[in-house]
């Protein structure tokens, strides 16, 4: 156990994996209790962040859940009372939950387009509608923000509500960061590349790429470090932006993409 948030409280959205193993949210949680945060983990599904819980729990940790849509405004609302009625204040906010759904305007209903921006966007909104007060009255806080490289960088097929919805986020981020910094509030984000998580294996795999053995070597190979990262390379770049650390950094886009990025495609 560390003590890089040790006393802090740490409300976390997506706090659940979307299938077995480490999604980011996941790892983000109990890394964060690792370095001695008491956790607030909420979630659209029960059991995942039930697991989630049993794993902080397990390892000595202090966490509370909340079963939540956080696209929803009732729902968010009444889990930052939860939070604070459970842990008294919340030093961080990691906005994690994100949904990817491809297609481009003319294969996506409005409905899909909806929904997806309410989860990757609105719930920004919402969260730091409510956990802003708080920081503000604390005079302390710190947001981080997930968004991904494909804000800035095509993934090579298109998921135009996705990219839409996370180039949103960067420009939210830099919003906070500038307004509140004042108020003694810093607001980052990780733009994520290319990571073995349960999402990718989610879909139909076998029939885009033959076998997930081949899915994964096909995407290792486009890395120049030579490999996909994992839940615990954004975890570990969320806990330090979360942490005192990073006292001054704010608005910035942490890029954790093994360079891919960097590469002409
Ligand atoms: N995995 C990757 O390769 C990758 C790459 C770049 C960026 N990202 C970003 O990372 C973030 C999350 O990654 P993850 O691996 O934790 O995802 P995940 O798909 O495992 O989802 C995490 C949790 O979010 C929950 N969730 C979904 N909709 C919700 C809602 N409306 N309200 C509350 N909870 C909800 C799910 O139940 C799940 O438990 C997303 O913002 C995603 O865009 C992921």
């Amino acid at each position: 156990m560390g003590d890089r948030l040790k006393d802090k409280v740490v409300f976390v959205t997506g706090a659940g994996s979307i299938g077995p193993g480490w999604g980011n949210g996941k790892a983000a949680a109990v890394q964060f209790a690792r370095e001695g945060a008491k956790v607030f983990a909420l979630d659209i599904n029960t059991a995942a962040v039930e697991e989630t819980a049993g794993i902080i729990r397990s390892e000595g940790g202090a966490v509370e859940t909340a079963v939540c849509d956080a696209a929803q405004a009732a729902s968010v609302e009444a889990a930052v009372k939860a939070a604070m009625e459970a842990f008294g204040r919340i030093d961080v906010l990691h906005n994690n939950v994100g949904i990817i759904d491809p297609g481009t305007p003319e294969e996506l209903t409005e409905a899909q387009w909806d929904r997806l921006m309410a989860i990757n966007v609105k719930s920004l909104y919402l969260t730091c509608r409510n956990v802003l007060p708080i920081m503000v009255a604390q005079g302390k806080g710190a947001i981080v923000n997930i968004s991904s490289i494909a804000s800035t960088h095509s993934l090579g097929y298109s998921c135009i509500s996705y990219s839409a919805s996370k180039g949103a986020v960067n420009a939210f981020t830099r919003d906070i960061a500038l307004n509140y910094g004042p108020k003694g509030i810093r607001c980052n984000t990780i733009l994520p590349g290319l990571m073995n998580t349960p999402l990718i294996h989610k879909g139909n795999v076998t029939e885009v790429y033959g076998s997930t053995e081949a899915m994964v070597k096909q995407r290792d190979a486009l890395v120049p470090i030579g490999h996909m990262g994992d839940a615990w390379d954004v975890a570990h770049a969320a806990v330090f932006l979360a942490s005192d650390e990073a006292r001054y950094i704010t608005g910035i886009e942490l890029v954790v993409d093994g360079g891919i990025t960097l590469k002409v495609r």
